[in-house]
């Protein structure tokens, strides 16, 4: 597990001429985080919580899971958030309905972005899978036009791919919580 007393090299390295290089080493250290732990809320929580401390000019970072036909917020970093979001519906819905990455330079170009903190202006949402299953989306917003280019999508692929990987040998919790 990355040592949280040691500060990530990200924020000292950024803007990265090698963006990827520093997504594969977050990737790791995500990894690193997950591994051994079978709770899946503390996982997508501290996921989340890694990759918003860890990318730069971020103001929301966090997990929308699918629950039937909707996708249902979760663990995430930021302000509070709309909580349901119908599967083709905002950016969100559109990347679990189409199970691609959707990339937004300028979020009031998209037609049905569903705003949520009035200070984000561009998004980025990439699908989960464990295996082929569809579990939800991580949805990344940022203040700034233009924050995410082809190297954060792809970038932020390999950490989707390590969070659904792992949340996928987690024990998804029962509902409801608690018991007599
Ligand atoms: N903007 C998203 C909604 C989620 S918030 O950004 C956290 C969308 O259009 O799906």
């Amino acid at each position: 597990m990355h040592d949280p007393a040691l500060a990530t090299p990200w924020t000292t390295t950024w803007p990265a001429t090698n963006k990827l290089a520093l997504y594969r080493e977050l990737a790791r250290e995500l990894d690193a985080l997950l591994t051994g732990e079978r709770d899946f809320l503390a996982s997508a929580a501290n996921a989340a919580a890694a990759i918003f401390h860890a990318l730069p000019e971020l103001n929301w970072a966090g997990f929308y899971f699918l629950r039937g036909e909707e996708l249902v917020l979760g663990p995430f970093q930021g302000r509070p958030a709309c909580v349901r979001i119908p599967i083709g519906k905002g950016v969100c819905g559109t990347a679990a309905a189409e199970r691609r990455t959707v990339l937004v330079a300028d979020v009031e170009a998209f037609p049905g972005h569903i705003a949520c903190d009035a200070a984000s202006r561009s998004e980025l949402v990439v699908p989960l899978f464990a295996g082929t299953r569809l579990l939800g989306v991580l949805d990344l917003d940022s203040p700034l036009i233009g924050r995410f280019d082809e190297a954060d999508s792809e970038g932020c692929e390999l950490l989707a791919k390590i969070v659904g990987e792992r949340l996928a040998g987690a024990i998804y919790p029962p509902y409801p919580y608690g018991a007599e």
